[in-house]
């Protein structure tokens, strides 16, 4: 999907940005010293070397002819040895550089270090020459953007210990032979990420003969699983193991992993296809602490003789696991972190199976729907937890009595849990770290407490889709993420912020028995970018943030216009007023100012006055819906300024980058007659409702440039003229209306190739003529015709003069011009809405803690997140231990 890409590319360039601050805060100067001066013929080396490269955002600056720059050993990125002068270092990682290696830099004779990384090479071929650099024992050109072959010369590098090469965004290089590779006997630290190593027969062979390695990562590389080499030398050496998003099988890679190492610690084969049982054999690697098999297709029961004691961290989500898991985990003691979420294990947890496991401190066994939970009711877990998920487990009818004792929770999540009853009291007063709360989908009752004082800060309180009732508790100030949505809350929400206090990002009401006018505070709140308050009872005048992004007051009782504080609200891009009362003209300065808006929907209400041309300024807009008012005038001829109606993905994401908060959009219109709701769905309409109001004059024919338009609804307005000529233009239409109103004349012949229409209504019109003849256009319900005096030919009984008599198609039991009523449905229901957003997460670092992503996105963010921590692990020397915990507190799969 377009959408996810451009959404991490966003993010990948915040990381970018977030890394080269990072980047600025640690940089290191190991051999600068003051006083070092540096060699003249290596000054003018540098300087060679500068002039060939390409540095537009000056990153260089510090490289210079002038007197005060005269120490190059001072320049950003470089550093000499302290006895020698010499340099001997050059870090120009992250300084977006591109341009040629010049030959030059040959002539630093001593360069024991050289890093390349995250720069702009477009694609050229790494320089030979660098395999000429003899003492390098540190190359680094990680997301380089450097193509095509890996040139053999690096083979020449025998001091290399560190080499790392590809990136997790691109796939560009390739090495079809990896002997070069063979001769860097010194290597101990090497990762090759994304290169396209197909045709790289040899690489196992080359891997086994590098004795001294401490760390390997072969990510994403196509390797082909060959025939191992009949005999090789177990290393002792090697500790850390990352073959990730390969496409290897159980029975070839876990040999191949007891034959490579006998002292591994870390194993990660995250996103291969293993299957099967995890081996037995794997318990012998003793050494082993953490574990990462997620996302693959391993089955069965957890293996206990496959676990090794000394495990702390044990990852073995997003699998087909459908056995028991109690057994052993019993036995792992020394675990701290176990995720087993999105499996099937079947089985009945108890006390018992926690005896030993005082270290844990972080479970997730979400969405296992055949795990259940016995505890007695006294129970006191020997951990203490700091983060739990639940969700979509059996932990009900009960509260689970033991979080009690659980004083250090900052996250739990027990969501759709078939839990019913009463919140307990003792539970806001039990974990006073927590920060992140879900206990949505359950059956919870009764009044809540006042928040504030259970929370000081929060990141995110979920208690949506529950029975709660009461009147609205006073809401925690300090926080990101609330939502309260469809549950019984009843009254005013005069109370529920003040003037100077009130940080959320996303507050959503929705579903609620709510009542009475908004407090004024709104206008006021700084951070909200999503706010909803559909389906309840508010009335009075609408008060709006000043920066929302998101604003749903869909179907209360609103009155008056469309206040002019609104207006403030320059980073709109849905707003949905629908079904309120709301009154005015739609006011001319919508268009120059919501100029992101992609949804806009004032249907049912009582506005009046005509439809200002300006509103085609908003060139992002995809769904447009004015219906059930009473706006006059004529359809402005400026449509064809809509491009987010022309274009496939349009500007969606643009506008729907960063700045969406907290949870999906959704969203109703009015859909082939039904009212529908998109969440979650994959494709974006693109709509047009003008219908029921009082529109004439013609239809404009600019409209028939909107090629991506899905469905269009003109009907019962005062329309007149003839039916746009060009509609064959709009492929993609789904649903088209023009009933009732006075359209005259023949229906174009365009009409016939609608090949994707499954909803056409011309009827009570002046149409004239004979229905144009198509595979498809018969197909329609005779209705769909009906009330044009002049219209003659199939599907309506009239023969046309000189026509034989007119056969009735089959398809005449349908009803309201449908095809085939179950087919729309499932067109509903399969997701041809879209998901007006990808809903998403502000903050990005931790703001609101979890994140779900479906799937690809989640391969995505794998991906990003692996850059990330490589950075992190090289640049920092932080381990990958802490790196992938952190990763797992981000990301919720
Ligand atoms: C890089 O080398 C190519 C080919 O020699 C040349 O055309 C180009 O101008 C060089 N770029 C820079 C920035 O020197
Ligand atoms: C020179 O650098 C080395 C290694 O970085 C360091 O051990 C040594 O103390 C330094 N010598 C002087 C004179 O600064
Ligand atoms: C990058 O490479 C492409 C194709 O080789 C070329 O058209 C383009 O000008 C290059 N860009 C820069 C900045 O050198
Ligand atoms: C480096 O390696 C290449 C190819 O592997 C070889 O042709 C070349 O002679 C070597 N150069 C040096 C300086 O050793
Ligand atoms: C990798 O290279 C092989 C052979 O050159 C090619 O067939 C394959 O499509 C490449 N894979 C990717 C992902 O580019
Ligand atoms: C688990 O799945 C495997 C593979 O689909 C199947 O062979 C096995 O019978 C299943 N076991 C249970 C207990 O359902
Ligand atoms: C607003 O809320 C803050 C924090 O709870 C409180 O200290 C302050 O008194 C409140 N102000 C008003 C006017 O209610
Ligand atoms: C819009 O914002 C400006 C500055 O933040 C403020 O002065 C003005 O009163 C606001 N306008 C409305 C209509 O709220
Ligand atoms: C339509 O778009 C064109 C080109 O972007 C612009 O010049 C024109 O002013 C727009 N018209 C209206 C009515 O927005």
């Amino acid at each position: 999907m377009i959408v996810c890409q451009k959404f991490l590319q966003h993010l990948q360039l915040l990381v970018t940005v977030l890394l080269l601050s990072w980047r600025a805060t640690f940089e290191h100067s190991t051999g600068t010293k003051v006083g070092i001066k540096c060699l003249e013929k290596e000054r003018e080396t540098l300087l060679k070397f500068k002039g060939e490269l390409i540095d537009e955002s000056g990153q260089l600056s510090s490289w210079g002819n002038e007197e005060y720059k005269k120490d190059c050993c001072k320049w950003r990125g470089v550093s000499c040895d302290n006895q020698t002068n010499h340099i001997v270092e050059l870090d120009l990682s992250g300084l977006l550089l591109g341009g040629n290696i010049s030959v030059s830099l040959l002539e630093i004779r001593h360069l024991k270090y050289l890093d390349l990384s995250v720069n702009d090479f477009n694609n050229s071929i790494i320089p030979q020459l660098i395999g000429s650099l003899g003492r390098l024992q540190h190359l680094d050109l990680y997301d380089s953007n450097f193509g095509g072959e890996i040139p053999h010369h690096l083979g020449n590098l025998s001091e290399l210990n560190f080499l790392r090469l590809g990136s997790y965004h691109e796939n560009l290089l390739t090495s079809t032979n990896l002997d070069w590779l063979s001769r860097l006997h010194s290597l101990s630290y090497l990762a090759i990420i994304s290169v396209n190593l197909t045709m790289a027969t040899n690489w196992l062979q080359t891997i086994t003969k590098l004795t001294q390695l401490i760390s390997l990562s072969l990510y994403s590389c196509d390797l082909p699983m060959v025939l191992p080499p009949s005999s090789f030398n177990v290393s002792n050496s090697l500790f850390d193991l990352t073959l990730t998003g390969n496409e290897f099988s159980s029975s070839w890679i876990f040999p191949l992993v007891f034959n490579l190492s006998s002292n591994l610690s870390f194993l990660d084969l995250t996103f291969n296809k293993l299957q099967g049982e995890i081996p037995i054999s794997l318990g012998n690697m003793s050494s082993l602490t953490l574990l990462y098999l997620s996302d693959n297709q391993l089955t069965g029961d957890l293996p206990c003789s496959a676990l090794s004691s000394s495990l702390t961290t044990l990852d073995l989500s997003h699998n087909m696991f459908n056995g028991t898991m109690t057994q052993c985990i019993r036995n792992l003691s020394k675990l701290e972190s176990l995720f087993l979420f999105s499996n099937n294990f079947e089985d009945i947890i108890t006390e018992s199976h926690f005896f030993h496991l005082s270290q844990l401190q972080w479970l997730d066994l979400s969405s296992n729907p055949g795990i259940s939970f016995n505890f007695s009711l006294g129970w006191n877990p020997p951990f203490q937890l700091t983060r739990v998920s639940l969700a979509d487990c059996k932990v009900g009818p009960h509260f689970p009595t033991w979080l009690r004792t659980q004083t250090r929770l900052e996250y739990l999540d027990i969501s759709n849990a078939e839990i019913s009853g009463t919140f307990p009291d003792w539970f806001w007063e039990s974990s006073p770290k927590l920060s992140s709360l879900n206990v949505s989908h359950n059956n919870f009752c009764g009044v809540l407490p006042n928040l504030s004082l259970k929370f000081s800060t929060f990141d995110s309180i979920d208690l949506s889709f529950n029975h709660f009732n009461g009147s609205l508790p006073i809401l925690p100030h300090n926080g990101s993420v609330l939502d309260l949505s469809s549950n019984e809350f009843f009254g005013s929400i005069t109370n529920l912020c003040n003037e100077t206090s009130c940080y959320w990002y996303s507050l959503d009401l929705s579903n609620n028995l709510l009542f009475g006018q908004l407090p004024n505070c709104f206008a006021n709140l700084p951070n909200l970018k999503y706010l909803n308050l559909a389906h309840n009872n508010f009335s009075g005048k609408i008060f709006s943030p000043n920066i929302c992004s998101s604003l749903h007051l869909q179907n209360n009782s609103f009155t008056g216009e469309i206040p002019t504080s609104l207006r403030n609200c320059t980073s709109l891009t849905f707003i949905d007023l629908s079904q309120n009362k709301l009154t005015g003209k739609i006011p001319i300065w919508v268009g120059d100012t919501w100029t992101k808006l992609v949804f806009l929907s004032l249907r049912s209400n009582e506005f009046f006055g005509s439809i200002p041309s300006n509103l085609c300024h908003l060139a992002h807009l995809q769904v447009l819906d004015f219906s059930l008012n009473k706006i006059s005038g004529g359809i402005p001829k400026c449509l064809n300024n809509f491009t987010g109606m022309i274009q496939v993905d349009s500007e969606f994401d643009v506008s729907f980058n960063l700045q969406y908060y907290g949870g999906f959009e959704s969203a109703f219109v009015t859909w082939k007659g039904k009212d529908a709701e998109y969440i979650n769905t994959l494709k974006l309409v693109k709509l047009i409702d003008l219908s029921s109001n009082n529109l004439v004059g013609d239809v404009p024919v600019e409209i028939t440039s909107l090629v991506m338009l899905v469905g269009l609804n003109l009907s019962r307005n005062n329309l007149s003229g003839f039916l746009p000529p060009n509609i064959e233009q709009l492929r993609s239409l789904d649903f088209l209306d023009f009933s009732r109103n006075h359209f005259s004349g023949g229906i174009p012949d365009g009409f016939s190739q609608l090949d994707q229409l499954g909803v056409l209504d011309l009827s009570y019109n002046n149409l004239s003529g004979k229905i144009p003849k198509s595979i498809h256009l018969q197909t329609f319900n005779a209705s769909a015709f009906e009330g044009n005096l002049g219209l003659c030919g199939p599907p309506l009984a009239k023969a046309c003069p000189g026509d034989d008599i007119a056969q009735v198609p089959e398809t005449s039991d349908n009803v309201d011009g449908m095809k085939n009523p179950e087919d729309e449905d499932k067109l509903i229901n399969d997701g041809f809405y879209i998901s007006m957003a990808v809903g998403f997460i502000f903050g990005f670092w931790g703001v609101c803690g979890t994140l779900v992503f479906n799937n690809s996105w989640r391969i995505a963010f794998f991906k990003l997140w692996n850059s990330v921590m490589d950075w992190l692990y090289v640049k920092m020397a932080i381990s990958k231990i802490r790196l992938r915990e952190a990763y797992h507190k981000f990301v919720k799969f």
